[in-house]
């Protein structure tokens, strides 16, 4: 056997906190990872529950565990137990990987850039594209930072709570020079015509999969790409539909699996060779069957 698959003295531990965690692929994906680039370590799920946050962070800084992945609920709540945040986790207040320093954990958000590196894998691009954004939750933040980040024509956040959809296009407006505008969404006009329409809300996913936050289907015709925060199912309803119409696709799985190769790089301070990482995202992908 390879020693590389012994854990041993020398074996380095990283792992993901979040509650509940029972369903997470990021083990599959981080030591498959760890395994293509030889690396002698390995990556487990921790449940933390809220209480417990701030004693799992200083304990798991204690026990010298060199990365952490966070996910729901405490990609914001995380915030004040570390030395400090950097990149795109200062725009969006949340953060999903944190990195030991001798000063304490660093706090990145490797969610945008994951959204990012799967848009061009798939030939996505934003610049100069009118964008709808479904959602002003968590994932919506992620999504509409790292989009005003790339000079899109114009960015309309469409959410059921119009209040929180203003806040959000606000926010965006802080960092990025680029016209936002926020509209509830039962009111998304039909002469509105849009490049690319992210869904980042959780309508949809496993197990209510009959679920769409987009009820009018002539929607589908006003938009030309379709991307999907969420992978399971590997096509929601609000995917399918868009398909049916005629529209480029794509799910959430993209973003999940670059998430945590950035995680990896940050951690290790490395870049993983391109061609071996796209080989290992076909794998996974076939394998897990999204
Ligand atoms: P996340 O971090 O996953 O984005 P969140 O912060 O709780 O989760 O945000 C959930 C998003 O899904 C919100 O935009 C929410 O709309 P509201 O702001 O109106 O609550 C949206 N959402 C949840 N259920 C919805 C539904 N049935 N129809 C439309 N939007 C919904």
């Amino acid at each position: 056997m390879s020693i590389i698959n012994i854990v041993n003295g020398k074996t380095k531990v990283y792992g993901l906190i979040g509650y509940p965690i029972s369903h997470t692929l990021s083990p599959i994906i981080h030591n498959s990872i760890g395994n293509l680039m030889k690396n002698n370590m390995v990556y487990l799920p921790f449940e933390v529950s809220p209480e417990g946050l701030k004693k799992a962070i200083q304990g798991a800084y204690e026990l010298n565990i060199k990365g952490l992945n966070v996910t729901v609920p405490h990609k914001q709540k995380v915030i004040p137990f570390l030395s400090k945040v950097e990149g795109y986790a200062k725009q969006i207040g949340a953060v999903n990987t944190l990195k030991w320093s001798k000063d304490g954990y660093i706090g990145y958000n490797t969610d945008a850039e994951g959204l990012l590196i799967s848009l061009k894998e798939n030939n996505i691009s934003i610049k100069d594209k009118s964008i709808l954004i479904i959602g002003a939750g968590g994932a919506a933040r992620a999504t509409s930072m790292m989009i005003a980040s790339q000079s899109p024509k114009e960015i309309v956040i469409a959410n059921r709570t119009l209040e929180k959809a203003e806040k959000l296009a606000k926010d965006v407006s802080l960092f990025y020079n680029i016209p936002v505008k926020s509209i509830s969404l039962d009111t998304i006009d039909k002469n509105m015509y849009f490049d690319l329409c992210f869904q980042t809300t959780s309508v949809g996913m496993t197990p209510k999969e009959d679920e769409s936050p987009i009820k009018n289907d002539d929607f589908f015709n006003q938009i030309k790409i379709a991307v999907d925060l969420i992978y399971t199912p590997s096509e929601t309803l609000f995917l399918k539909k868009a398909r049916k119409a005629g529209c480029k696709t794509l799910n959430g799985f993209g973003m999940l699996f670059y998430q945590a190769a950035r995680a990896y790089e940050i951690w290790n301070e490395t870049v993983i060779p391109k061609e071996a990482l796209e080989q290992l995202f076909r794998k996974i992908k076939n394998e897990l069957e999204f």
